[in-house]
């Protein structure tokens, strides 16, 4: 069975009730469990916290042992270099995510210091994406 560990970063706990014209209504513990019929084969984990070192300590964790990270590190995407040296410095593949259209947005959120050491970006379809990158993983 293929592991998967889904990482949230700050605020993304408030889903479903943070600014819903952006990010939409539904919660992820909602959306999770949707995911976990649709990809009922594989194992999937989900971790979220509001801190940066936390989010890089379970980088470190799982990534050496699983098949692929889904990762929305949120407004860290656009400050973290620690992030970016952490997702450089294991071997599980990187898939970020962000909900919105971080391109139709403003301009802090067009710069991202992580998409270079991720296998690929995936943003502006909404809570689709996280499926979509689960997808990628699992054909890989
Ligand atoms: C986000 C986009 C970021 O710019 C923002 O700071 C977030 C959420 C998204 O999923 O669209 O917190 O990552």
């Amino acid at each position: 069975m293929k592991k998967i560990q889904i990482i949230n970063g700050p605020n993304l706990n408030l889903l479903g009730k943070r600014e819903p014209s952006v990010y939409g209504s539904k919660g992820f513990d909602e959306y999770l469990g949707e995911l976990k019929k649709r990809f009922g084969d594989t194992e999937l984990q989900y971790y979220q916290s509001n801190v940066e070192g936390e989010i890089i300590n379970k980088l470190h964790e799982v990534g050496f042992s699983f098949d692929g990270i889904v990762l929305n590190a949120g407004a860290y995407t656009h400050t973290s270099i620690a992030i970016h040296d952490a997702i450089a410095a294991i071997k599980t593949p990187v898939v970020e995510v962000h909900i919105s259209n971080v391109y139709a947005r403003e301009e802090y959120r067009h710069v991202s210091l992580i998409t270079s050491k991720c296998a690929g970006l995936i943003t502006g379809f909404g809570l689709e994406g996280y499926a979509m990158a689960i997808g990628y993983i699992l054909q890989k």
